[in-house]
């Protein structure tokens, strides 16, 4: 099958005879001697005419019972039919049932819930608005690749398993490891602190983990995180770097992603506003703002989903928040040298109320600074001896940030939750399948 055509390249085919393979999406017969199928290959969606006189006549009698989601292989003419999704059809000249789906399939026509279909997840990829949401999501992985490959930057991976926290510790998975406790990473960033002295620009891509025990629609336990890092760079640079990240993503997935925004029922018009510069303001600013809201609160508290909708709702793109204080953040975030109650460090905030989607900023270079830290929060000094290291041998300034690729999906494609942009959600509650 070798020479099988997708159902996307059909529309350049007019006229010429295919081989295609796929599985039936929908079955329909006229009278005796016409059966109309609807065929699905993961590219796209085509009809498939099959005719008496045309195909054999236990063909016909195929087409007139094969079940739904059935594999098939399908040959016939590429017909225009202007009134057809892609503008083409396909008169069959054989039909063959690969496998016939055992009984009925479990995703029919009824409306199911949300647990369903995640039980189901599976074969719910199959249906038109996941298939739509995992071609958003590869484009937005590729245009932040690209983007950052333009730039300079050098892809670099970073290990899963590790021997300490980096996010705080009220989030570690604990993995048993030949007798000792491991962890599953919660961020590449250290790791590419160390790369970016190597390298210079670097950046990592990869599934990262949290033992999150919030069931919002913004949280998994398993999420892809991208990662870039840059040697002798500051705060405002970061910022830079962010923000032309998410503007070229924007382009890209309007430019690329029509027919899957389309699917998702995204409106365009709240995307097409996206465009640099974002607004970037203090957090003592966005306090002000939030003064004698419902999101108001005091100086220092972190922020939670109302205050990001809040600081965010009045803007038609993302925002930049900066200089959060010091004792909510990491315990690597330099401080502001003119006001060390604050960090320089920053988070992006998605319109639309989809969040946090980035966090990020300058890394602390002064050992001392991070060894009192490291102290200060309890973590085993040991662990961080690699790391401090970096701080050892040639310590420079250092910023960075960290995409929380499923809520760019979210955001995006307009999704309700998080679980809907991964293709296998893992959540608190699930692990399956
Ligand atoms: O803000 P976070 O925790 O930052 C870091 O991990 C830094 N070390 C990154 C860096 O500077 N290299 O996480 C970064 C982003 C968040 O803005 C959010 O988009 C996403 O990761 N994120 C989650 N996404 C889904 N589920 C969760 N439980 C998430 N936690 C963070
Ligand atoms: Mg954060």
């Amino acid at each position: 099958m070798k020479d099988r055509t997708t159902i996307s390249e059909l529309p350049q085919k007019a006229g010429e005879d295919v081989l295609l393979c796929g599985w039936v999406r929908q079955r329909r017969s006229s009278g005796a001697k016409l059966r109309f199928l609807q065929i699905r290959d993961g590219t796209g969606l085509v009809q498939v005419v099959v005719k008496k006189g045309n195909v054999e006549d236990d063909a016909l009698e195929a087409a007139g019972h094969v079940p739904l989601e059935s594999s098939v292989v399908i040959r016939g003419t590429v017909r225009e039919d202007e009134r057809q999704v892609g503008g083409v059809e396909i008169t069959a000249t054989s039909f063959h049932v690969l496998h016939a789906a055992v009984g009925e399939y479990p995703l029919g026509k009824k409306d199911h819930g949300t647990g369903f279909l995640m039980d189901n997840r599976h074969l719910w990829l199959r249906s038109s608005r996941p298939h739509a949401a995992m071609r958003l999501r590869a484009e937005i992985i590729s245009a932040c690749r690209d983007h950052l490959d333009d730039l300079g930057f050098v892809g670099v991976d970073a290990p899963i398993f590790n021997s300490a926290a980096a996010e705080g510790t009220a989030t570690l998975f604990p993995v048993e490891y030949f007798g000792d406790k491991v962890y599953l990473s919660q961020t590449g960033q250290l790791h590419m602190e160390a790369a970016a002295q190597a390298l210079g620009k670097v950046y990592c891509f990869g599934p990262t983990f949290r033992a999150e025990k919030s069931k919002t629609r913004r949280h998994l336990t398993e999420f892809w995180m991208l990662e870039p890092e840059m040697a002798f760079a500051d705060l405002d640079e970061d910022m830079d770097v962010m923000e032309s990240m998410i503007g070229h993503v924007v382009q890209r997935v309007l430019e690329n992603c029509k027919t899957e925004l389309e699917t998702l029922g995204r409106d365009i018009s709240k995307l097409e506003t996206c465009v640099p510069p974002f607004p970037r303001i203090s957090y003592d600013d966005a306090l002000e703002e939030l003064k004698g809201t419902d999101a108001e609160i005091p100086w220092g508290e972190d922020f939670g989903a109302p205050q990001e909708d809040a600081v965010s709702a009045k803007y038609d793109r993302p925002i930049l928040v900066h200089r959060f204080p010091t004792k909510i953040k990491a315990f690597y975030m330099q401080r502001d040298p003119a006001r060390p109650e604050v960090v320089l460090g920053c988070d992006m905030i998605a319109p639309e109320g989809y969040g946090e989607i980035i966090g990020g900023g300058e890394r602390c270079p002064d050992i001392d600074y991070l060894l009192e830290q490291i102290e200060h929060e309890g973590l085993p000094q040991e662990a961080y001896e690699w790391y401090l290291d970096l701080r050892r041998y040639g310590a420079c300034p250092s910023a960075g940030f960290g995409m929380g690729l499923e809520r760019v999906v979210a955001w995006l494609g307009d999704l309700k939750h998080v679980r809907e942009a991964a293709p296998f959600a893992r959540t608190m509650a699930r692990t399956y399948p």
